[in-house]
């Protein structure tokens, strides 16, 4: 597995590249996440906020309007739009998972509690529809409440097929299309829509958005058996939230008689001890799933390079045509 220097990092040399509007989107993301009326939503939102994120959504978003030769003001509002929803479903992800740490702090249901994450969540995606409004234009407030709409939707159907040992790879691409994928589509597609692109470069973007955000939360769900400390979230969420990943359906797959056993009772019961995250890594890794995941991703990867083809040669477009290769490669 590649180690990537931080130096080197294409959502680095992205951020670079980009950094005048990315200093700008900060700047909007600060402006706009105050609220003089209720002091407990800047709380939690700069405790979030401020700790940092790689950013990758908001960088999605500027690089696909100014490849499609944007020149106007607006795509930092649209960047902004995109942080906040995300920003809004970690806060909700966090409660519904239960989770203790994102971006290297304890999450902000564990310091201050669920109702206020999912009430300054809710206000963050207002935020963002105020905010999505602004540059005018009917086809990119289509795509990005469509967005919004398809998260929540992966998120419930992620939540109802929890637990369950017969969900298929086909369900399993749905739930991460619709999570995840959804976001990095709406970035490029609003991006390119934004600039007026082409009805080519409008779908050349969207498609490599959510390949790409697949590939992308197929290796968060391989890091959370595999992972480090170093990702500033905690392991091991997924298997004790009974989470359908895709390293799992592959194991219970694979698995003879014991293995079936311990992931009936793990996940399909719920019952688990200490010892079973170890055991469920060592099962995983004698069956191959996780080098098997990370192939996956990596032949995502490939959608997401080769959908970029009828983009015009362009500094941008390498940066992120290596992007879709460091969200495989990541370890952290
Ligand atoms: C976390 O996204 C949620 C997933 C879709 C896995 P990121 O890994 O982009 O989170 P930040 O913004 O960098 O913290
Ligand atoms: C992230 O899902 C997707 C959304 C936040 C909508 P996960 O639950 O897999 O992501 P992490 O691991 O908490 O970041
Ligand atoms: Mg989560
Ligand atoms: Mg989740």
């Amino acid at each position: 597995m590649n180690v990537i220097d931080a130096a080197t990092a294409p959502h680095q040399k992205l951020a670079e590249a980009l950094s005048d509007d990315l200093t700008a989107v900060d700047a909007m993301i600060r402006a706009r996440m105050a609220s003089e009326n209720a002091p407990r939503i800047p709380e939690v939102t700069a405790h979030l906020v401020g700790a940092g994120g790689k950013r990758v959504r908001p960088m999605l978003v500027l690089a696909s309007a100014n490849l499609c030769g944007y020149s106007g003001p607006y795509h930092i509002h649209l960047a902004t739009t995109v942080e906040f929803i995300h920003t809004a479903t970690l806060l909700h992800d966090d409660v519904v998972d239960e989770s203790a740490e994102r971006r290297g702090r304890p999450t902000a249901n564990l310091l201050w509690d669920n109702s206020s994450s999912v009430l300054v969540g809710d206000y963050l995606f207002a935020r963002a529809f105020q905010m999505m409004v602004e540059p005018g234009s009917l086809r990119v407030l289509d795509i990005l409440s469509n967005a919004a709409a398809t998260i929540a939707e992966g998120e419930v159907l992620q939540l109802t097929v929890a637990a369950n040992l017969a969900t298929d790879e086909a369900t399993y691409l749905r739930v991460i299309r619709g999570k995840t994928a959804a976001l990095f589509q709406a970035a490029c597609e609003s991006g390119a829509a934004l600039a007026d692109a082409s009805e080519d470069q409008i779908s050349a973007l969207r498609d490599y958005g959510d390949a790409l955000g697949i590939a992308f939360q197929m290796v968060d769900d391989l890091l959370d058996y595999s992972g480090t400390e170093a990702m500033g979230k905690s392991l091991g969420d997924d298997f004790r939230e009974r989470k359908m990943s895709l390293p799992v359906i592959r194991a219970v797959a694979a698995a003879n008689a014991d293995e079936r056993a311990f992931w009936e009772r793990t996940i399909g019961k719920g019952k688990q001890a200490n010892g079973d995250l170890d055991r469920a890594l060592e099962i995983m890794r004698r069956h191959g799933v996780l080098d098997a995941t990370r192939d996956t991703a990596l032949e995502w990867a490939g959608v997401a390079k080769a959908a970029l083809a009828p983009l015009r040669d362009d500094p941008l477009r390498e940066m992120l045509s290596d992007l879709a290769g460091f969200v495989v490669a990541r370890i952290s």
